[in-house]
This record gives C-alpha cells, sequence and structure tokens, in this order.
C-alpha cells in the first residue's frame, strides 16, 4: 500500500521555506538505500524534502533508475518530495530529466563565459516553465576541493550581486545557486560562507538561494567556537544562511561518507559475512542518523503540510529479510 503522494515541484516549496525563514534539505539520491533513508527520516520529521540526482548518478544508475527510485520513495511517504536534477551541465540532459518526469531542474553554466550561461539558462527555463517546471541556475563558481584553490582564489569565484540581478531578471531562473564562499566534496565542515554577499544578493534578487557544497561548511557558530574558527564580521555559517535566506541546502558528500564508514565498520566487525544486506542496513541506519541531524539544523521538520495524506509511511513498512 502506497500513500500515492505524487512528487511535487520545488518552486511553492521554496518560497515557502523562504518566507518562513527555514531550509529545505536536498540530499543526493546515490542509491537504493540513501533514497530511502532521505525519505524514511524526512517522513518520520514531517519534514519536506528534495531528492536530487546529480549527471554522475544518471551516468552510474540510468536516468530509469534514479527517476523510478525516487518517484516510489515519494509514493511511499506522506510528505511532499521534489526530484530534481542536480548541476545538469548541459541543455540536453535538461531536457531528458523533464521529459523523465523530474519536478525540478538545474542548469549549471558556471563553466561558460557569462552570456552563454544567460542565454542557455534561458532556453531551458523557457521551455521548462511551458511545463510547469521550475529551473535553478548557477551564478559565480562553487568549485571543487579538488580545484585546490586557495581563499583568496574562492573568494574571487563567488557571485557578484549586482550581477545576480541581472542574471535573474535575463534568465527567468525560479532559484538561485549563488557562490558564497563553499566548496563541494569537503570531508570536514570548516568552510565559513559570506553572509554580507548572501544579504546583498537577496536585496537585489527575488528568488530563493540555493546552498551548495554544505558538507563542508560550519554548521554553528557554536561549532566553530569548538573548532576554534574564528568568524569575520561578515562570515558565517550553515545557520546564520537560512537566518539570511537562504532556502535550498544540498548535502551530498558528508552522507556518502556516513554510509562508507558505517559499513566499513561493519565490515571490520563482522568479517566473514556473506550477506551484503547486513552490511549495507547499518550504513543506511547511520545516514538517518546524519539526515535527523540536518533536517533539525535546517528548521524543516514539521513543515510538510499536506491536505489529506494518510494511510501507512515509509518507516512504518515492516520489511521481511
Ligand atoms: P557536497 O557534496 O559538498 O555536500 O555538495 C553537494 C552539492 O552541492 C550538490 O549540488
Amino acid at each position: 500500500m502506497t500513500n500515492e503522494m505524487p512528487l511535487v515541484t520545488s518552486k511553492e516549496m521554496l518560497i515557502k521555506a523562504t518566507n518562513e525563514g527555514y531550509g529545505v534539505g536536498a540530499f543526493n539520491a546515490n542509491n537504493m538505500e540513501l533514497v530511502q533513508a532521505v525519505i524514511e527520516t524526512a517522513d518520520e520529521m514531517k519534514a519536506p524534502v528534495i531528492l536530487q540526482v546529480s549527471q554522475g548518478a544518471i551516468k552510474y544508475a540510468g536516468l530509469e533508475f534514479a527517476t523510478m527510485m525516487v518517484k516510489v520513495a515519494a509514493e511511499l511517504a506522506s510528505i511532499p518530495v521534489v526530484l530534481h536534477l542536480d548541476h545538469g551541465t548541459d541543455f540536453l540532459q535538461n531536457v531528458l530529466c523533464l521529459r523523465a518526469g523530474f519536478t525540478s531542474l538545474m542548469y549549471d553554466g558556471s563553466a561558460e563565459p557569462l552570456q552563454q550561461n544567460i542565454a542557455i539558462s534561458r532556453k531551458i527555463t523557457e521551455i521548462a516553465h511551458a511545463c510547469g517546471i521550475p529551473v535553478e541556475c548557477e551564478l559565480g563558481k562553487i568549485p571543487k576541493i579538488e580545484d585546490n584553490l586557495t581563499e583568496e582564489q574562492v573568494s574571487n569565484l563567488m557571485a557578484n550581486p549586482e550581477a545576480a540581478e541581472k542574471f535573474v531578471e535575463e534568465t527567468q531562473c525560479d532559484s538561485l545557486a549563488a557562490a558564497i564562499g563553499s566548496v563541494h566534496g569537503m570531508k570536514e565542515d570548516i568552510q565559513p560562507l559570506d553572509i554580507g554577499r548572501l544579504d546583498e544578493i537577496r536585496r537585489r534578487t527575488n528568488v530563493p538561494i540555493v546552498l551548495h557544497g554544505s558538507s563542508g561548511v560550519l554548521r554553528t557558530r557554536k561549532d566553530a567556537e569548538e573548532k576554534g574558527i574564528r568568524l569575520k564580521d561578515h562570515e558565517g555559517t550553515v545557520e546564520d544562511a537560512i537566518k539570511h535566506g537562504v532556502a535550498k541546502i544540498n548535502v551530498a558528500t558528508e552522507l556518502s561518507l556516513t554510509f562508507i564508514r558505517a559499513m566499513h565498520a561493519q565490515l571490520e566487525k563482522t568479517p566473514g559475512e556473506k550477506d551484503m544486506r547486513k552490511i549495507l542496513l547499518p550504513a543506511k541506519d547511520a545516514v538517518k542518523t546524519r539526515v535527523r541531524e540536518y533536517i533539525e539544523l535546517f528548521g524543516c521538520a514539521g513543515k510538510a503540510e499536506v491536505a489529506g495524506a494518510s494511510g501507512l509511511s515509509a518507516s512504518e513498512i515492516k520489511y521481511h529479510e
């Protein structure tokens, strides 16, 4: 039995989050256990959630599998779920995902010259909007840890607030992935954000703001203090970013690391294990704990207001071995 909760688009979900001052977790859907961990936890906490599929995940699982995993997960849950394309770096990928039933797209044209980024972003928003699907676009560049950049280089890649105003106007994007200091793929949460820049971008634009690379960002001021990291006046943490209007918070690396570490620990505990499910289940449970922490941090627990949702939730279903 399912609740037959259809996927929703990210449009209203992110506007509501912006207006009410909380963040929605956007977690990367890389395999079935991760999808289950995210959806079950969000369902238990009555939190709206975004499951996002990157081009890497599409290559790994295939577009059909990736799409169906999230669709089934949404049907089992009684919360609003968005199926989002994460970092679609070309036009065709966005169109294919639109056709596959994604309810939110992203065009990441940050590697292109600005005019090209604007032109392709606009082409995609035009097509997606005709189908009622919102599009996230990226301005500035959110680098990868593997790029080995200095603090100054990361700073130089950040989104320019004036350019952001023009970019949103010209692309008609529905949300903006603005580079404000985070770096993709970090294994430690130590990176501060440029909250002054975020304020200025928010002042000049009227769309929800997306934080990428959140695994590596300092979570709270208390964390910063405990880690001995002194924040400058304009700097802040994930907690601050939410207070200053960030609505969608992308987390991938930390969930992947959590899964891998838990598998390692289980393999060490039971080295002769022949049932792979007994290795994967503790990994899924470890991810659930981490997702719970994030949902608490983002303040979106209890924000899933779905009229008429009833029946079994994913977390209540008992599975046979
Ligand atoms: P992390 O892997 O650094 O958490 O970044 C995730 C992300 O921004 C996906 O778009």
